[in-house]
């Protein structure tokens, strides 16, 4: 590929690996064998995150209908292959569905499957950074919303970012809106420490194919074989980190610049933050939202919450 420099993509990866210590945003684990990688992550054994929130969406679906009420359009963030989706569309029985993701082959391919299989169902699909707070369809101006915001990809976000992203969707969402979030729970470290570190090496494989993309989309020559896959559950901040450690010295270009890692230095790829309940609560708080109710497992693994929009009301 050539004319790389002026991606965000490249932008990302010379800044953040000019820094100390050397960090690259997890967003851009996805490309297309990114994709496939973590599709293959959510199966496996270790990873009790997609397989746990998929049975809290099929239990509290009609829960969540009673909870927040008929006739309105379903908002999905980050919505993907929308493979949760049905899951909610069934018991909630939207009047729309208005799916934002920034891949478009996959919006457009899910939007079309989800409405062969709802017919009479309107799918109003939004290309788009839902980070950047896009506006939803006019036609869809008037009814309350239901947001839908699955697979704790909020956990990817600093608490502050956090709250500004809920706080984004308050906006976006409006008066009367709900907002149905899975936010994985804080728990036993070494079940945490193995979801991100399993024994096939899947994750490692993710993680590492952050530097073959670096290599195949911005020219770069990075000794993949040279760095290793770590990740560890950092207790004071509650999050889980992964890292890419260089096992010995390396030398590499990419995107036109070159770099030096000493043997044991590290590129931080990616934080994935666990909350307890309560915390889950405040940061519904903090971004102007209300708490109406929360699903877990017998285990707790995994927490399924719906929020309410506060209402927007001049404050003493
Ligand atoms: C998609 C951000 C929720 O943090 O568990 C999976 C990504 N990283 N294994 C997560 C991920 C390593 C995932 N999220």
């Amino acid at each position: 590929m050539i004319a790389t420099a002026d991606t965000d993509f490249a932008r990302a990866v010379v800044e953040g690996l000019s820094q100390h210590p050397r960090v690259i945003p997890a967003r851009y684990f996805y490309d297309r064998r990114g994709s496939e990688l973590f599709e293959a992550i959510t199966r496996l054994p270790e990873y009790y995150l997609t397989r746990t929130e998929v049975a809290l969406l099929r239990q509290h679906g009609p829960d969540i209908a009673r909870l927040t009420g008929k006739d309105r359009v379903l908002v999905e963030f980050g919505s993907g292959s929308s493979a949760k989706t049905p899951l909610l569309l069934g018991p909630v029985n939207p009047i729309a569905y208005v799916p934002i993701d920034i891949s478009a082959d996959y919006l457009f391919d899910a939007a079309e499957g989800l409405a062969a299989m709802h017919p009479g169902l309107a799918v109003l699909p939004l290309a788009g950074d839902f980070t950047a707070s896009p506006a939803l369809p006019a036609a869809v101006a008037d009814a309350p919303k239901l947001g839908f915001f699955p697979g704790s990809t909020i956990g990817n976000m600093s608490h502050r970012a956090a709250v500004q992203l809920l706080g984004a969707f308050r906006e976006t969402l409006g008066e009367e809106a709900c907002l149905v979030i899975g936010i994985d729970t804080r728990k036993d470290p070494r079940l945490i420490e193995a979801a991100y570190n399993d024994a096939a090496g899947t994750t490692a494989a993710f993680n590492l194919n952050l530097l073959h993309r670096i290599n195949r989309e911005l020219d770069g020559t990075i000794p993949v074989f040279a760095f290793e896959h770590r990740a560890l559950w950092n207790d004071s901040l509650g999050r889980i980190e992964m890292h890419l450690v260089a096992r010995e010295a390396v030398r590499f270009k990419a995107a036109g610049h070159s770099f030096h890692l000493q043997a044991g230095e590290s590129i931080h790829t990616e934080n994935s933050y666990k909350y307890t309940l309560q915390e889950a609560r405040l940061l519904a708080r903090a971004a102007g939202w209300e708490p109406l109710n929360v699903w877990t497992d017998p285990d707790g693994l995994f927490a399924l919450h719906v929020w309410a929009a506060e209402p927007n009301r001049i404050e003493t």
